[in-house]
């Protein structure tokens, strides 16, 4: 259902999805068509990201995702890898008091070995002042891949088995949830992609299963409240039956 424009959004305050997935895209491409280098499309993208939080937490979502930086962004020319690290860098540092004043989490889900130092160290002081606050939980994700993800927990689950504190026979899908950087938050219930793009890009392979997709062709850095509210009204429409009937 796509409401129009001007029509009130209605959102039921009461089915909200408890957590959001985001695949933030079409920076460069909004950066292109305004004939500005794409790092200032990573940078107005970045502001439309703090506002996007901010709503979500004022809703009352408890749980939101954002693909930062993948696992496969390093590809990129070195100059734009290194503009988006001072980005996130900078971002990280105003977290600090935007997230903390608004009682929001941060957590950073992805591989911390490949980041710099100063950037590990911000996460953790972030992650560390912020861990008892109450709203919403931010997961950030930096140097993340699906894949990489699954496969990380893998190797800690063989640990377990490795030093006794697991039999094979008794693994289940819930051990493997238990090592995932997301351990004990629920599966994402409404996954949004930006740009015009239907792809998951390696994005929470596992804790999308369920999940219910929302595109939309707006390029992330013109993304809006409206829009977030758009794709929940949306998804509150959705039947949805987790493979029963
Ligand atoms: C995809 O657009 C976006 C990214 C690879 C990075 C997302 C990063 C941000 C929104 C800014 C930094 C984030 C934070 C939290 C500070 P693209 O460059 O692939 O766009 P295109 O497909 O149009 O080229």
């Amino acid at each position: 259902m796509f409401l129009k424009r001007n029509k009130e959004i209605e959102i039921d305050y009461d089915n909200l999805p408890e957590h959001i997935g985001i695949i933030m895209d079409g920076n460069g491409r909004w950066a292109k068509k305004r004939g500005l280098p794409r790092t200032a499309g990573h940078k107005t993208g970045a502001e439309t990201i703090k506002k996007i939080v901010r709503e979500a937490n004022r809703m009352g979502i408890k749980y939101m995702t954002a693909y930062a930086f993948s696992t496969e962004n390093w590809k990129r020319p070195k100059s734009e890898v290194d503009m988006l690290m001072d980005l996130l860098l900078n971002y990280l540092k105003d977290a600090e008091r935007l997230m903390h004043e608004d009682n929001m989490r941060l957590r950073l889900i992805g591989s911390p070995n490949e980041l710099s130092p100063e950037i590990r160290e911000q996460i953790k002081h972030v992650e560390e002042l912020t861990k008892n606050n109450t709203g919403i939980l931010w997961n950030i994700a930096i140097n993340y891949g699906g894949r990489e993800e699954i496969t990380h927990a893998a190797k800690e689950l063989y640990k377990d088995i490795e030093n006794g504190k697991k039999s094979i026979d008794d693994i289940t899908p819930d051990d493997l949830e238990k090592h995932l950087y997301t351990a004990g938050q629920p599966d994402v219930d409404l996954l949004i992609r930006t740009s015009g793009e239907q792809r998951l890009s390696n994005f929470m392979l596992w804790q999308v299963s369920y999940a219910e997709f929302w595109y939309t062709d707006k390029l992330w850095p013109d993304f809006d409240e409206q829009d977030l509210h758009r794709a929940i009204a949306d998804f509150q429409q959705r039947g949805r039956r987790f493979g029963g009937v």
